[in-house]
């Protein structure tokens, strides 16, 4: 019985976040897919020659999550940065929500990044998003040296999958954490091997489900830093 209501309530989420989502209805020379969220119309214009260049269906999950849980993780002026952004829709949606963003990713993705995060936030945002390479475990200290770091927030929809970057990543996530930083973090379950990055994870951070969507083998965490003393 409790199963049946919980795979009730994962299609009516999914179907209400897939919702969100609309494609063109003319034909355009460049490729966008639209979303609607935070009470606007957000275009993103895609390609399809990597992984960062589609919106995946883990950034809407996290989209879905900040817009309907705003009181709980309250983004107005808080410090966000998001890891592997790929086309911006999450930093756009937190930076809608009054967040100050730094969206990163690998460099050849930032010229899209950039260009999608000033279409969609200028004149719109009280803090205009921030664009910057982050290649995860790639100079760290220099880019982003810990006595400077201070991020409330990171976020991060479908950076675990079958790339050779999983320890990179993890050494990524510790090193821009603090103590009071708090890591939403949306996965999607494909191998079991990438799989095995939760546990690595566990290592590092207290990890909490906060939700999960069976028929997408999705799920998001709030993870904070193992044996926090002041948070
Ligand atoms: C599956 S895509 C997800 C993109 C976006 N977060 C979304 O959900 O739509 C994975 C992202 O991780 C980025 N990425 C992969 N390897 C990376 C690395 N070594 N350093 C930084 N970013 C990386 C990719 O460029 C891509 O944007």
């Amino acid at each position: 019985m409790q199963e049946k209501r919980k795979a009730n309530d994962d299609e009516k989420v999914v179907a209400e976040i897939m919702q969100r989502c609309f494609v063109p209805t003319l034909i355009t020379t460049t490729c966008w897919e639209g979303f609607h969220f935070v009470g606007h119309e957000i275009r993103i214009t895609e390609a399809m020659d990597c992984y960062g260049a589609v919106v995946w269906p883990s950034a809407l999950v996290l989209c879905y999550f900040l817009e309907t849980n705003v009181k709980q993780y309250n983004m107005v002026d808080k410090n966000v940065i998001e890891i592997g952004a790929g086309t911006g829709l999450v930093s756009i949606v937190a930076s809608l929500l009054g967040a100050h963003v730094t969206a990163t990713d690998l460099p050849e993705l930032l010229g899209n990044l950039q260009y999608n995060l000033s279409r969609n936030t200028k004149m719109k945002c009280k803090h205009l998003p921030q664009v910057k390479e982050l290649s995860w475990g790639v100079a760290l200290d220099k880019n982003f040296p810990r006595s400077s770091n201070s991020f409330d927030y990171i976020l991060a929809a479908d950076v675990v999958y079958a790339h050779p970057f999983l320890e990179e990543l993890l050494l990524t996530f510790e090193h821009l954490c603090r103590e009071t930083t708090v890591i939403l973090w949306v996965m999607k379950f494909r191998l079991e091997k990438e799989n095995r990055f939760v546990d690595r994870f566990q290592e590092l951070f207290d990890l909490e489900e906060i939700s999960s969507f069976p028929s997408l083998n999705i799920k998001l965490f709030k993870a904070t830093k193992k044996n926090r003393r002041n948070a």
